[in-house]
């Protein structure tokens, strides 16, 4: 298409320019030919006599151009020899034309005729007493159009073959990357994940092939994820189902004292318990992702908020002996989803409690213009610096083999995190070993 454009515009301007400069050419030797009849008409209308009539004709046999010379009944009076052939015939078919003072062209067909002609009338007193006629060959004329032919013939062809090739230079140019796009993207719709698309130029095109390949490790990323994911999840429902399947068996064996399986009842409502709890925190991650997830703030005074939930805690503190403390200036308020923060607070606690072997927990509340900044600290074991980074992660436990007693599944931090961002909120660690952890949950204020 591109091609076909340039030469359409390429044929146009050449066609443009050919026969303009051929007509002007062509004009400009018409006009030559009447300015020289207009001098020879000056010069006879001075002296008519024979003698100056044989010079004009003299003068015109040398030159490339022929002229006679008649009265006002047309006879001709004197001509250049040699004289084109037909021009006395020309002349005598003219004789009874009007011809204005300054001449006036008779023949400017220079393709079929053999000569271009015009004529200036002789006056004396403002009467006509005869006529100049002047004849060009137009050999001459055609062969200076072919020359010019030639030379736009050899121009065209120049200009063609440069079109030609510089279009399909760009194209290849232009298509060998979107060509290698294509592949990529059709590999990457059948699952291959592993594309390569080399180096980029920093066009729009170079931009584009940038973006597949950063989906392409993304989904390539995420396929691994995903698939991690699940082995591990695998992974984890083995265990307990493991135990229950175990204690089923010794269960319903008759010589099993009914103690025992009392017991090992009591292990297999446990487990389950454990299963049920998973499959819930992955709905609710499943949830988390797909972004169907409705958050409904509403505005919460903290400090009532907060208080709230750790009497929820009191059993289980007063168990471990440990004790709670908030620190929360009065009339702070939030916009949050009540129930689903209450989550967020309750698993950060449940973690303080289990992993950390701490004496004391304190929740603390600031506030600056834009946001609200909620800490929960515990004194205790702390987490390796190492493994922090990776806490916020699904499945991620520091103690790969934790007892089963007090073991999670490595899901409730992402839990929160999942849920904090919904909120629009950052949520943070920093562990120190031995030293404690903190959990800081930053919200910003609606304006
Ligand atoms: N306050 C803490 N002190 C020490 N270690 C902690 C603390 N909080 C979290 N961890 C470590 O981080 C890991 C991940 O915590 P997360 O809450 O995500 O999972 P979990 O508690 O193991 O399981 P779940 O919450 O799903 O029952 C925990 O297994 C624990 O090793
Ligand atoms: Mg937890």
């Amino acid at each position: 298409m591109f091609l076909v454009f340039i030469l359409i515009i390429e044929a146009g301007l050449f066609f443009y320019l050919y026969t303009g400069l051929a007509n002007t050419r062509i004009s400009e030797e018409l006009e030559s030919l009447r300015v020289r009849g207009n001098s020879h008409r000056e010069v006879l209308e001075q002296h008519r006599d024979s003698i100056t009539l044989s010079h004009v004709a003299l003068m015109e046999s040398e030159t490339d151009t022929d002229v006679v010379i008649t009265n006002i009944n047309g006879e001709v009076l004197s001509a250049s020899t040699p004289l084109i052939t037909g021009a006395k015939a020309a002349v005598n078919e003219w004789r009874d034309k009007k011809l204005p003072y300054e001449g006036k062209i008779l023949q400017r067909d220079w393709e079929t005729s053999p000569y271009i002609a015009t004529a200036s009338p002789i006056e004396v007193n403002d009467n006509q007493v005869g006529t100049v006629y002047m004849f060009k060959d137009t050999k001459d004329i055609k062969g200076m159009i072919d020359r010019l032919q030639h030379h736009f013939y050899i121009a065209g062809i120049i200009s063609i073959v440069f079109a030609v090739v510089t279009t399909f230079a760009l194209s290849k140019l232009i298509t060998a990357p979107l060509v290698q796009m294509k592949q990529a993207t059709e590999k990457i719709s059948q699952g291959h994940l592993t594309v390569k698309l080399g180096a980029h130029s920093r066009d729009e095109v170079g931009q584009l092939g940038t973006s597949i390949q950063a989906l392409a490790n993304e989904l390539q990323r995420l396929k691994k994820e995903r698939n991690e994911f699940l082995s591990s999840i695998s992974h984890e429902l083995q265990t307990p189902l493991m135990y229950v399947k175990g204690y089923a068996d010794i269960a319903k064996r008759h010589e099993t004292s009914e103690e025992n399986r009392t017991k090992y009842l009591g292990v297999i409502e446990e487990e389950a318990e454990r299963i049920s709890k998973l499959v819930k925190d992955l709905f609710q991650l499943a949830r988390l992702d797909k972004n169907t997830f409705l958050i409904e703030k509403q505005e919460v005074e903290l400090q009532s908020y907060l208080s709230k939930i750790c009497e929820a805690f009191q059993l289980a503190l007063s168990e471990k002996n440990v004790h709670i403390e908030v620190n929360c200036p009065k009339y702070v308020n939030v916009l949050i989803d009540e129930e689903r923060f209450m989550q967020v607070i309750i698993n950060v606690i449940d973690n303080a409690l289990r992993y950390s072997e701490t004496k004391k927990i304190l929740i603390s509340v600031e506030e600056d213009n834009w946001r609200v900044k909620l800490s929960i600290q515990d004194y205790g074991v702390g987490i390796p610096s190492e493994d922090v980074p990776y806490v916020f992660d699904k499945l991620y436990r520091v103690d790969k083999s934790r007892s089963r007693k007090n073991g999670g599944y490595g899901l409730g931090l992402s839990i929160v995190k999942d849920i904090v961002e919904a909120h629009g909120g950052k949520v943070e660690m920093t562990s120190i070993a031995e030293k404690g952890t903190t959990v800081s949950i930053s919200l910003p204020k609606e304006r």
